[in-house]
């Protein structure tokens, strides 16, 4: 009976390897199946940082066009290194947070605290920016300057480095953005609290401005990465390591150690009050909601995607947990569909490597998650086309989807929606 048990699965196991033979260990672990018999035994941390995946395979590019960049350290009329991307559907545009000053010129490591890069007077020497993309009436996809524009915050803010993005659709038509900012404070002080989420409003009536409405800054906001509304004057914020730098944060990186957590904050009283609202996390990374109260968040040194949903008090208890076989960095919704897409680093060295500008490229990798729970990839790159996604932000409606990396500075790729998705 063992025996026949363990041949099906085997058997099974090979058959769902299809779609993810690129990987030694793929055939034995893939997301479709989970844990089998023939690979239960081997570490999820091996699995997961992708240290025997042989190559990275191009999957699912259709109809893919990469964007003239920005330049690096200086600010440019196009977006660069964007970490983050968020789709308003209804009105077919997109939000891109990008930081010319995430790296030097040279490829060193220069203001971006969510990889410890922590050059802060590089950083103060110029501001990221958010754009909005007007994919709707971009039929070429290319990007051009004209369907692009990068959003004047006012009253201007000291210092605007984003990260995270996400939205809460508002009354009236304005959008509600809640940015996380790492502001670069001169002379860098570890134990400040220099990165917060910015409350801004996008009034299409006013296209080019985002109005500053709140900066949220609190104990409990200490490494911020992405950010869940929940309303107009509440949100969810992961927190991705609690050690901003050093050994300490290697370790907690290496040995997946639950040492980060979800901080949910409302200011809808004037003063900003905030609670830890899920702790013990393996690097708490991208987050987002379906807008039903259901919260999203990934655990990059997990490996998984979770769902969370709220207690009465605000904390989150986990309601279901998605086993991926990458660090997967942020993730997408897509309401239309009530699809996930967690996107991230299928070799997770190769990402550091490329990060600190020693190595050319790092391969991207993107799951969806459907409603029913099927976990599959949808879309990887070899890292030519795109180093490192961070993010895949898809409009089923009109087959656009956008795939960006933090750290790539060669512009956005725009392709059609891969099959399968
Ligand atoms: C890269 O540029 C930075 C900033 O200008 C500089 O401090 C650093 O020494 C440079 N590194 C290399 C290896 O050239």
């Amino acid at each position: 009976m063992i025996a026949r048990t363990f041949l099906l699965a085997s058997a099974l196991a090979l058959m769902g390897a299809k779609a993810q033979i690129d990987t030694l260990l793929g055939p034995v672990y893939n997301t479709k199946l989970g844990p089998t018999p023939l690979n239960i035994y081997i570490p999820e941390l091996l699995v997961d940082t992708g240290v025997a995946r042989l190559y990275v395979a191009d999957v699912g590019q259709s109809n893919c066009k990469r964007w003239t960049p920005g330049p690096v350290g200086q600010d440019g009329v196009n977006p660069v290194m964007v970490e983050d991307i968020v789709m308003h559907r209804p009105s077919k545009i997109a939000f891109m947070g990008s930081d010319p000053y995430r790296i030097h010129p040279n490829r060193t490591a220069g203001w971006m605290p969510g990889m410890a890069f922590l050059d802060a007077d590089y950083g103060a020497q110029g501001n990221g920016a958010v754009f909005v993309y007007d994919y709707g009436n971009d039929v070429t996809g290319t990007g051009d300057v004209r369907f692009l524009t990068k959003l004047q915050i006012q009253p201007a803010l000291q210092s605007f480095h984003p990260h995270g993005v996400k939205i809460l659709p508002m009354d009236g038509g304005i959008i509600r953005l809640f940015v996380v900012n790492h502001r670069a404070q001169p002379p860098y002080n570890e134990d400040a609290l220099y990165s917060v989420v910015e409350v801004l409003d996008y009034d299409p009536a006013t296209p080019t401005v985002l109005t500053h409405r709140q900066t949220v800054s609190d104990p409990l906001i200490w490494t911020p990465n992405n950010v869940a509304p929940t309303g107009p004057t509440s949100f969810y914020v992961s927190n991705d390591h609690t050690h901003r730098s050093g050994v300490a944060r290697t370790l907690e990186e290496y040995g997946q150690l639950p040492l980060s957590w979800i901080t949910y904050c409302d200011f809808s009283s004037g003063t900003v009050q905030c609670l830890k609202a899920f702790d013990g996390l393996r690097g708490a990374n991208g987050m987002n909601t379906d807008g039903q109260g259901t919260i999203f968040a990934n655990e990059a040194l997990g490996g998984d995607t979770i769902a969370f949903t709220p207690n009465a008090d605000k904390t989150l208890y986990v309601s279901k947990r998605y086993n991926l076989d990458y660090v997967p960095d942020n993730v997408g919704y897509d309401p239309v569909s009530k699809t996930l897409t967690p996107t991230g680093h299928p070799k997770a060295f190769d990402f550091q490597f490329f990060a600190a500008g020693t190595a050319a490229t790092a391969p991207s990798w993107v799951d969806v998650i459907k409603a029913d729970g099927t976990t599959k990839r949808v879309w990887s790159d070899d890292g030519n086309l795109l180093s490192g996604s961070t993010v895949f932000e898809v409009d089923s409606t009109l087959n656009v989807a956008l795939v960006s990396g933090v750290f790539d500075s060669r512009g956005v790729v725009r392709c059609n929606v891969p099959k399968g998705f």
